[in-house]
């Protein structure tokens, strides 16, 4: 199979043949139709975070595809079925966070394209157990989108708490902040985008927003205070930029709640008398549980939300993760597979058969020490 690997942080993924993996016991194969594209990728292959996947990996955590094999022990799907593979690509299911319906900080959980491969791949082992389910009248390529940045901002906007009436501000309007104010508007929200590209808040303006400021062209905050008569009630962070959390929390009303999705690396200075005084809540967000995803695909397949793709093969993924890098993408980047594979073998790949570690079946050693590795912080920045 076809698929674009990080093999060294920073450097170009390089596009391998690589030998199709089996499912084990309680393993699915699926056949990729579609993947997005989303920054966290490139967040992945630089190997920003401070706890970084293990080389080799393949990334991609918007896949999308038909399950077409397996495991012994899989009751759940079947082969045939439409599903999407996560960035929560499995968790233990029985700790507390799991019980309580927050499996996204299980300590266990794998991470799709990160301590598991991913998408980049014309074929991804999944846990049937937590793969999504895609609606019937829902396409491949326009349901990849959802499984990271749909659902990563459909459940953000509700950890604002903000009502149906109220004011959301999103900092932010790539991939993620063109489905968030989707949305938003959809969720009875008044919506201010904020990004530092003219045309990506035009576009934002086109698919609904009430309001957009440009956070390069003076003090944002200050202008969004003045239009909405004292700040956003839930202000949602998607930008991968430390100056746009600083001034996100300048946004939010007293007692509001400021969301923060987007993971540059880093800290900001939080202005600790402002936040105390006005009792403002600062809360960290990732991605989302398995009915979140439900719900947020819900929403796409009732046409409520639709993500503003660009499809592009695998072979493009450098250039496409070259434009992410530059703000060069005006949304999102759905790298689409040909149904026959014999079409994208024009790429001069290099044939290896080394058995990827991210390939291994379920319970290895080296799967252990992954998971391990990526205690991920229990939410980024508590309640204030
Ligand atoms: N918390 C989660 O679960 C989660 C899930 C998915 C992605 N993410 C993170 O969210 C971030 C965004 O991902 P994406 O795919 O939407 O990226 P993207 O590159 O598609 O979009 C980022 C947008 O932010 C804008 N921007 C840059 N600097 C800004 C600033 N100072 N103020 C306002 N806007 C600014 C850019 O112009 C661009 O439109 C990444 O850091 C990614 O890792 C987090
Ligand atoms: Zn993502
Ligand atoms: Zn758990």
């Amino acid at each position: 199979m076809d698929a674009a690997v990080v093999e060294q942080f920073g450097k170009p993924l390089v596009l391998r043949e690589l030998d199709i993996p089996s499912p084990g016991p309680g393993q699915i194969l699926v056949k990729t139709e579609a993947c997005g594209v989303c920054h966290t990728d490139l967040h992945a292959a630089h190997g920003d975070w401070p706890l970084k996947p293990i080389l080799p990996f393949i990334p991609g955590h918007e896949a999308i595809g038909l399950v077409v094999d397996v495991g012994s022990g899989v009751t759940i799907v079947k082969e045939g079925d439409r599903v999407g593979v996560p960035w929560l690509y499995s968790a233990c299911g029985h700790c507390e966070y799991c019980l309580t319906g927050w499996e996204t900080v299980c300590a266990q959980a794998q991470f799709g394209g990160y301590t598991k491969n991913g998408g980049f791949a014309e074929y991804i082992l999944a846990d049937p157990n937590y793969v999504a389910h895609v609606p019937a009248d829902l396409a491949a390529r326009d349901a990849a989108a959802i499984i990271c940045a749909g659902i990563t901002t459909y459940k953000g906007i509700k950890e604002t708490a903000a009502k149906p009436g109220e004011w959301i501000a999103i900092s932010g309007a790539g991939g993620l902040g063109n489905l968030g104010i989707q949305y938003a508007k959809a969720m009875g929200l008044h919506v201010c985008a904020i990004d530092i590209d003219d045309g990506k808040l035009a576009h934002a303006k086109r698919i609904g927003a009430d309001l957009v400021i440009n956070a390069s062209a003076g003090d944002p905050a200050a202008a969004l205070k003045k239009e909405t008569g004292g700040g956003a009630h839930g202000v949602l962070i998607t930008a991968p930029s430390l100056t746009a959390f600083k001034q996100g929390v300048g946004m939010t009303r007293k007692r509001g709640t400021c969301v923060l999705v987007g993971l540059p690396p880093g800290e900001f200075p939080v202005p600790l008398f402002d936040v105390v005084a006005n009792c403002i809540t600062i809360r960290g967000s990732f991605v989302g549980t398995r009915q979140d995803m439900a719900e947020a695909l819900a929403f796409a397949a009732e046409g409520k939300v639709r993500a503003d793709i660009e499809l592009q093969p695998l072979s493009a993924i450098n250039q496409v993760l070259d434009r992410l890098e530059h703000g060069d993408v005006a949304s999102r980047v759905v790298l689409e597979f040909a149904s026959d594979s014999s079409e994208m073998t024009a790429v001069g790949h290099t044939a290896v058969t080394a058995a990827f570690p991210g390939n291994v079946t379920a319970g290895s050693g080296r799967e252990a020490s992954a998971a391990a590795q990526l205690g991920y912080p229990d939410q980024a920045v508590g309640t204030v």
